[in-house]
């Protein structure tokens, strides 16, 4: 994509990503990833972010096509995660006056990453930055997604840089603007990107975001996915709700199945939520990444796992998953447990444990031997039937 245009003097020059296929080394990327970075031009310039690493020739192109490198006077770094910090070392080279901006819990981790600590100057909460005509200022929003991240505000044009808070996977589908691209496919790809990356912070992106409503936003540029100009409100209130963890009124069915008696279960259970009016996700555990499972889990407010007993315990996949959502801490979930197993049980009880330590709400359980019988499916159908009732509710 070309550097375009957000508002009079502030450009994206970030990049599409379509070729890392693990986002941190761990989080599958079918869709790409943006790294956006901007330029703020007035009398002076500034770099709002840069790009990861690989990226920066392209950053350097983008940038040289609405003002010289050379030019540019400050490195503002919001967030020193290298997906937003790696082309630092290239852009110090090219414009070795321009001053580096950032909190000050964030220089040492220049000068430990990149070496940095020449032309380097921690920023107050709260400071100005008159780039004549553009006024910047600085606002630390820690743990979202690092201790030392900031957001940067430019108040002539009323955009916020928010960096990773309002941001979301997937490459940029040839459309910067929320007014003009698919929804559709972005919406999903920020739960996805929260779920992953900063669902751990609830707390601190519900702080972000009662802070940041001190400003007055018209656009809302964050360092991943679209820039929101026509409605930026639509992905804090996402954001806010991802972060409380309210979850759709929905169901997702997750399970894991070694000879399809789980697999039917799990297809009764799902019919007895829908049979109560409620949408409903299966998800096959074994089948998709962790991550994937995460992500809608988090999703929604009703959440049903199955599993066989394998080796005495959860079967794996699922168990996996599991751990996945309960180390992201997850909360504020209802819950129902079914299971198979050949000669002795023990999923269930082991998946009911775990339901407990997370502090979920749960409805019931179904566990059964073998193939599941005309009424082991009834009762897989009304406990989908109970948890679709109480997330209506
Ligand atoms: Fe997009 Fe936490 O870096």
């Amino acid at each position: 994509m070309n550097p375009t245009e957000v508002r009079p003097g502030i450009h994206w020059v970030g990049v599409n990503d379509r070729t890392t296929d693990l986002f941190e080394g761990q989080w599958p990327l079918p869709h790409g990833v943006s790294y956006n970075a901007y330029l703020v031009v007035g009398r002076k310039v500034a770099l709002i972010d840069s790009v990861k690493a690989p990226f920066a020739e392209e950053l350097l192109d983008k940038i040289a096509r609405v003002v010289d490198p050379n030019r540019l006077d400050y490195l503002v770094v919001n967030h020193m995660e290298p997906d937003h910090s790696g082309a630092l070392p290239v852009l110090r080279r090219v414009a070795p006056g321009a001053e580096v901006l950032a909190t000050a819990s964030a220089l040492p981790m220049l000068a430990r990453f990149y070496g940095l600590t020449r032309g380097v100057r921690a920023v107050a909460d709260g400071e100005t930055l008159d780039l004549g005509g553009k006024v910047l200022s600085f606002h630390p929003i820690p743990f979202v997604h690092w201790p030392e991240t900031m957001a940067t505000y430019e108040g002539t044009e009323r955009v916020l840089f928010s960096c990773d808070a309002f941001g979301g996977f997937g490459a940029l589908d040839g459309a910067l603007f929320d007014d003009e691209a698919d929804l559709a496919y972005y919406d999903p790809e920020v739960v996805r990107y929260f779920a992953n990356i900063v669902g751990m912070h609830t707390r601190p992106v519900l702080r972000a975001i009662e802070k940041l409503q001190g400003l007055s936003i018209e656009v809302i540029a964050p360092s991943h996915g679209l820039v929101w100009r026509r409605e930026p409100g639509r992905v804090v209130d996402l954001y806010g709700r991802l972060a409380r963890m309210e979850g759709e009124p929905a169901v997702t069915v997750v399970y894991g199945s070694m000879y399809d008696h789980t697999r039917q279960m799990a297809d009764a259970v799902a019919c007895g939520v829908t049979a109560a009016g409620v949408p409903v996700r299966v998800v096959d555990a074994a089948r998709v990444h962790p991550s994937t499972v995460l992500a809608e889990a988090w999703r929604r407010k009703g959440l049903i796992v199955g599993s066989p007993t394998y080796d005495t315990g959860i079967f794996p996949a699922v168990g996996q998953a599991l751990r996945l959502i309960a180390r992201k801490r997850l909360g504020n979930r209802v819950v129902g447990l079914f299971g198979s197993f050949g000669w002795r049980g023990g999923a269930v009880g082991k998946l009911a444990g775990l339901v407990d330590e997370l502090g979920w709400e749960l409805l019931g359980k179904v566990e059964f031997r073998g193939a599941p019988t005309a009424d082991d499916l009834a009762q897989g159908r009304e406990l989908g039937q109970a948890v679709a009732e109480r997330v209506k509710g």
